[in-house]
């Protein structure tokens, strides 16, 4: 470790700041290894100074202090203290200016963390911590202040300086260097604060607010790469459009400005007026990018322009409210991206994403509540459950207050608290006093309780009074420091399908509570246990729960699996008809992860058979929606279905019921394939790309019958694609099926793209979620490979990362993938250890594991753990996975 013990962080402590900066001037001298910061603040005490006096400590990492000047006075080395991670200034005043020289190395920031370089260009990323290690600060987003930045640097290297808000001077200096000086006008935390320096390509744009002021819109990239930011720029603007119509939120300066890196640790950071992106989230052409990474540029662009309001305008008190700025604007992306494609597909994938991702979290190691009450390293808590499940809880407050209470919230959490840096709790006031102080007593549970509820309902008929009745019964199994757990306040879908198809209207016999239980076919849950019973039903319906997912839960009930055959086929609501086909196809095939593993020969379930092959037939149904209920649960949402971990056998399975079906609907598989394989102009309407999406899972289906015609098939779209959608499909499935095409067009596509960075980046990704022994081999071959880079993420992740998603060859019982990746991620630590910590995630199964495995994994995390130097975010994740067992 490189902290002896690391503290641990607790909200319970939180007090204000002893001094506060509410000006900060900041000038950079730029260079490769030694850049001058100078910065000079406006600080005063915010505690009763004259009584007390107490000394100013200052964040400070990874600096080189030269000179500190209090009033224009430099001070003695008397008058202030160097101590680990920080600097005090005892020579105190009520109110002075604070003058910092110091220095750093940008080359050397392999962390991405503060100021570094990807490639040629100079950028920064500050949130959460990063600000620290550009010069010493209150690093907290309660101390919130007005930036003004002078950036110099070598005309000729960086002729592009950007910093946030607006350019306020510029001019040449001598010896071939110039200057740029930016000023922001809106206060914001130190994390907010952006500088970038380049020789960049610009492409522009414009846009007129609702009020008419024009906004410049400005994307800045690689050269080369300017046809690359079309959608981009639609994206952005469609943003600023949504947020005016939705929200009745306008953009604030004249300037909006994105900038693409290569080497970035996360998606993007919404920094005031200077968005710094993941250029895998801004570049997009149909030759380079899949329809997946057009929906997550549109996406990610929202989410950091949303941000503008609902993060920045309005900041958090502490890192502890990150779901206060993060769960709130993943919410409204997510509507944002409903809007502006199927909305029930969107809703499809984001709960898909929450599933197969959040609730594992939540039942492991890491599990925390949306709002944690302690962290050992901040960054650690970028995760699932403060964005996907934080959304959710975001979701529950809109549907139970309905779009237009929520709105009326909205606008009272902007009108009292714009400017601010707030709390959770200050949110959850605006939404109630806008809505006649709406009692969300019992809904604060969710922020505070980790784990997935689990809804466990019985239904009874009562023919002879024409009575429905469902008894819920919710629980939460016991998380990490949290065994206990209070009933939660969720709003619950239901909708009770009759023989013919249609909904039985909902008429509850009795209401038992002063607080509606039952509004628009949503009831709300709030006991232990509770029994809800409906009149006027004439014969027995099928239930259909949950409906919309209105609440974060897994399920379990007493009704027969025809119900869900049934529902898939007749569900009102369509999510619901999905969700079906998914519950049907999970509760058969975990039994055929039994029946495998006890040697029983495997066979698929006649109806199920019979179901599916409805859906394949059932020309009515869209083909986003019909590639989305046609895909057969993955297996990481059947590993959690299971008490110990079956890698190889629930890949078998998952293998044999994929063949079983498409043998068995070859024929109309096949053509559903050449009806959609036609030539076509390419287009990236939600029908277009719906047609490249199922016409590639029915690819899919048809290479897992073996049959080598489709090999041919799959070939022939390889070489013959215009776009990177049907490339990419055919290159994975090719390697994935093991065909004899695979070494031709790993090389064929190498030769085609080696260039670009980002597909590359795909090319890895296809071949390290190859089944099979020989993949591991090849991983550690291109380790080595000219396009492989340790210290850029987005090859890290594509290479390292989709290793250990690939299940059956991470958990190999002779343990070389859990040596290969613990290697990797004490190797990834010295250089970047947020990357390492993300990687040290993989581990999250330990408690599940067969024995062997959990041995092994044992090992693995005691290596780790025994490493001289291991950072505080490695430490954090491995430890808390090693105390779990
Ligand atoms: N504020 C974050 C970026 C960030 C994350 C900074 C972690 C520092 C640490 C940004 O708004 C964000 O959430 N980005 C997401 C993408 C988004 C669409 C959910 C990301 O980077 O993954
Ligand atoms: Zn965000």
């Amino acid at each position: 470790m490189k902290d002896a013990s690391p503290q641990t962080i607790f909200l319970k402590d939180y007090t204000p700041s002893d001094y506060l900066i509410s000006k900060i001037h900041l000038t950079f001298d730029l260079d490769d290894t030694n850049t001058q910061v100078i910065s000079k603040m406006n600080v005063s005490a915010n505690y009763d100074f004259k009584s007390l006096k107490r000394d100013l400590v200052l964040n400070g990492e990874e600096l080189t202090l030269n000179k500190i000047f209090v009033d224009g006075a430099e001070l003695g080395a008397d008058q202030y203290e160097l101590i680990e991670d920080g600097l005090v200034i005892k020579e105190v005043k009520e109110e002075f200016i604070l003058e910092i020289h110091n220095t750093i190395n940008p080359l050397a920031n392999k962390a991405l963390d503060g100021l570094y370089k990807s490639g040629s260009i100079f950028c920064t990323q500050n949130e959460p911590e990063g600000f620290r290690r550009i010069t010493y600060f209150i690093d907290r987003p309660d101390i919130m202040a007005v930036y003004t930045t002078k950036v110099i640097a070598d005309k000729a290297k960086y002729p592009v300086l950007l910093s946030n808000g607006n350019p306020i001077d510029s001019g040449d200096l001598e010896g071939g260097k110039h200057f740029v000086e930016w000023l922001d006008p809106f206060v914001k935390p130190s994390y907010l604060y952006a500088l970038v320096a380049g020789d960049l390509g610009l492409v522009q744009d414009e846009f007129t607010t609702m009020s008419g002021r024009k906004i410049d819109l400005r994307i800045y990239v690689d050269k080369g790469n300017e046809s690359k930011c079309d959608h981009a720029m639609e994206s952005l603007k469609n943003s600023m459009r949504w947020d005016e119509e939705v929200y009745g939120r306008e953009y604030d300066l004249d300037i909006y400005m994105i900038v693409a890196v290569d080497a970035f640790n996360m998606g993007a950071m919404e920094n005031k007026g200077l968005n710094i992106f993941n250029s895998a989230y801004v570049l997009a052409d149909p030759k380079t990018a899949t329809d997946s990474n057009f929906f997550g540029v549109e996406g990610v662009i929202g989410h950091e322009y949303f941000h503008n309001w609902t993060g920045n305008r309005i900041t958090c008190r502490d890192w502890f409210q990150l779901t206060l700025k993060e769960g709130l604007t993943v919410f409204r992306d997510q509507e944002f991206s409903s809007d502006m494609n199927s909305r029930v597909v969107n809703r499809i994938a984001n709960i898909k994403t929450l599933k197969s991702r959040q609730f594992v979290e939540d039942a492991g190691p890491t599990a925390h509540p949306i709002k944690p009450s302690s962290y050992i390293e901040i960054n650690n808590f970028y995760t699932m459950t403060i964005y996907e499940k934080g959304s959710e809880v975001i979701r529950m407050i809109h549907t139970l207050l309905g779009a237009d209470g929520f709105r009326k919230g909205t606008d009272k959490y902007f009108e009292l608290f714009d400017g601010q840096a707030v709390t959770t709790e200050d949110f959850i006031h605006a939404m109630s006093v806008a809505n006649d102080n709406y009692d969300f007593t019992q809904f604060k549970n969710w922020y505070h309780q980790a784990g997935t509820p689990m809804l466990d309902i019985k239904t009874s008929y009562n023919e002879a009074a024409k009575e429905y009745s469902i008894t819920v019964t919710q629980s939460c199994k016991p998380t990490p420091g949290q065994d206990e757990k209070k009933p939660y306040h969720m709003p619950f879908g239901l909708g009770l399908v009759s023989k013919d198809g249609a909904d039985f209207p909902l008429k509850l016999k009795e209401v038992f509570t002063a607080q509606p239980q039952i509004e628009e076919n949503i009831l709300h849950l709030t006991q232990e246990s509770e029994t809800f019973t409906f009149t006027g039903i004439d014969h027995e319906p099928v239930p259909s729960f949950n409906r919309g997912f209105s609440a974060p839960v897994n399920l379990k009930s007493d009704r027969p699996l025809s119900d869900f055959v049934f529902l898939m086929a007749n569900d009102n609501d369509e999510y619901n008809r999905y969700e079906s086909a998914q519950a049907l196809a999970i509760e058969l095939m975990s039994c055929l992860v039994k029946d495998a593993a006890n040697g029983v020969p495997l066979k698929l379930d006649a109806p199920f058979i019979k179901a599916y092959g409805e859906l394949i037939k059932d020309e009515s149904l869209d083909n986003s929606f019909k590639a989305l209920i046609l895909d057969i649960p993955s297996e990481g949402i059947l590993h959690q279905a299971q008490d110990v971990v079956d890698f190889e056998n629930t890949f078998k399975v998952r293998k044999f019921v994929k063949e079983t079906l498409a043998k068995t609907y070859e024929q109309e598989l096949s053509a559903i394939y050449d009806s959609l394989n036609v030539d076509k102009e390419y287009s990236l309407s939600p029908e277009a790309m719906g047609e490249r999406e199922l016409k590639n899972l029915v690819l899919g289906l048809l290479l897992s019958t073996g049959n080598s015609k489709y090999e041919d098939l799959a070939y022939e779209q390889f070489v013959k694609a215009t776009n990177m959608t049907d490339e990419f499909a055919a290159l994975t499935m090719i390697i994935h099926s093991d065909s004899k095409y695979a070494d031709e067009v790993i090389e064929k596509f190498f030769i085609k793209w080696k260039h670009e960075t980002l597909v590359m980046q795909k090319w890895l990704t296809a071949q390290a979620s190859a089944r099979g022994e020989k993949t591991l081999g090849r991983v550690k071959e291109l380790l080595s490979n000219e396009v492989y880079d340790k210290s850029v993420p987005n090859l890290v992740r594509s290479l390292i990362g989709t290793f250990t998603a690939n299940y059956t060859e991470f958990h190999k019982a002779s343990g070389v993938g859990y040596e290969f990746i613990t290697n990797q991620i004490i190797d990834i630590d010295k250089l970047n250890p947020q990357m390492a910590s993300r990687l040290a995630g993989s581990f999250k199964d330990y408690k599940r594991l067969p024995s062997d495995l959990k041995a092994l994994v044992k090992t693995s995390l005691e290596r780790i753990l025994a490493e001289k130097d291991i950072s505080r975010n490695v430490y954090e994740i491995v430890s808390k996975t090693h105390a779990d067992s």
